[in-house]
């Protein structure tokens, strides 16, 4: 195993999750990467660590460097145990080394790991000296924990930042030079969308208190290492903190009897005879964090369920569950659905819209199977509701 060199004395240590298709519910395709960071100054450092079953990973990656046992600092960036998880058995091996951590750290690691190791707790604007280099502290709190912060390194220009700027992205290459950037926005997307998106107003925060710093690299603790397209990757955070959508529409549904699935057609007439773009998905065919990917970037959502035992389907229950977490802002939202004889779904949609604090379109609610007429007439009535490009 090799360590690979970010910058003189700086090299990432980390392990690669090929495999990792799930992480806590999140569908990661393409694998992820947890990435520790490992500087050898008068003192040597090593920023976070990995998830526990890579241990051993970062351990021969750190002594491709050196012996492991010379490391001075380990910086706790994050409690989450992908990040956090092989500082237990790191300490073993270097029982003196101070952790260094935020206050919340301090009480998360405690907590996750019951020790007691020589913690040194920092906040926004403390250093500590290592030699030729100091090393700041950014406490980048709710991006997406209470105790996340940020690492930076003046003398390189580097900035270690966690969650922030990740990607579950599994790969040989370490740096956005070497990888398709199309791929990359599109995984940090999604990251973002999964993970983030409840945060937006703290994510704009960091991006506030960053800019005094000189960076010319972003290590995040996964996936790739940014340095060719800071610019590229800042700007879409600016946009996702601050809900900024595109004129697009994303209709998501489960069916019954294909009666839902055709008023969601007929939306999606709708939208694009308005020139709006649309992205369609019915849930028993994708997974819910696939679709966030494109709720993120949409100023409407269609969320269509039939009638069910009073209720609606629970896949729609789940989307909408996890959707009502996630927080979107700034959408309108339309809640539609087919029903028997009772018909409460499209109000129960419509109601968690509304403690979602989205913008309400007319729902669309038919009996049993819509006809032609019937659905020539709710594209109709969609369209005199939106605006649209050309529209
Ligand atoms: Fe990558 Fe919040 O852990």
């Amino acid at each position: 195993m090799k360590a690979v060199k970010i910058k003189e004395n700086i090299y990432w240590v980390g392990g690669i999750d090929w495999n990792l298709r799930n992480f806590h519910g999140y569908m990661t395709q393409r694998g992820s990467t947890y990435n520790a960071y490992l500087i050898t100054d008068k003192k040597t450092v090593l920023i976070d660590t990995v998830k526990h079953y890579l241990y051993d990973e970062m351990l021969a990656r750190i002594s491709d460097i050196i012996d492991p046992k010379k490391i001075d600092y380990v910086i706790s960036n994050h409690v989450e145990m992908d990040h956090s998880g092989s500082i237990p058995r790191l300490t073993e091996l270097i029982p003196n080394a101070t952790v260094v951590t935020s206050s919340p750290g301090e009480k998360g690691l405690r907590a996750h790991y019951g020790k007691s190791w020589n913690f040194k707790t920092v906040k926004t604007g403390d250093k500590i000296n290592i030699g030729a280099r100091e090393l700041t502290f950014v406490m980048e709190q709710m991006v997406h924990w209470p105790d996340n912060m940020a690492t930076y390194s003046e003398k390189d220009k580097i900035i270690f930042s966690n969650d922030a700027f990740g990607q579950h992205i599994a790969s040989s290459e370490r740096f956005d030079t070497e990888y398709p950037l199309d791929i990359l926005i599109e995984e940090a997307r999604k990251y973002y969308a999964n993970i983030v998106l409840p945060y937006g107003s703290q994510v704009q925060k960091v991006l506030e208190a960053l800019k005094p710093f000189e960076i010319d690299t972003i290590a995040p603790s996964h996936g790739i290492i940014w340095t060719e397209h800071i610019p590229e990757i800042l700007n879409e955070y600016v946009k996702w903190a601050g809900n900024q959508t595109e004129g697009k529409c994303t209709i998501v549904y489960d069916t019954m009897w294909q009666s839902t699935e055709k008023i969601a057609m007929a939306i999606k007439n709708a939208f694009e005879n308005k020139n709006i773009r649309c992205k369609i998905y019915n849930l028993k065919l994708t997974h819910i964090s696939d679709i966030m990917s494109d709720v993120i970037t949409s100023k409407y959502i269609c969320l269509g369920s039939p009638t069910l035992n009073n209720n609606i389907l629970p896949t729609v229950s789940s989307f909408l569950t996890y959707l009502k977490g996630l927080a979107p802002k700034n959408r309108a939202a339309l809640a539609f659905g087919s029903f028997g004889w009772s018909g409460q779904s499209v109000g129960i949609i419509e109601n968690i819209f509304k403690e979602m604090g989205l913008n309400l379109l007319d729902s669309i609610k038919t009996q049993y199977v819509p006809d032609e007429k019937k659905l020539k007439q709710i594209t109709e009535d969609i369209q005199n509701q939106i605006g649209g490009n050309n529209g």
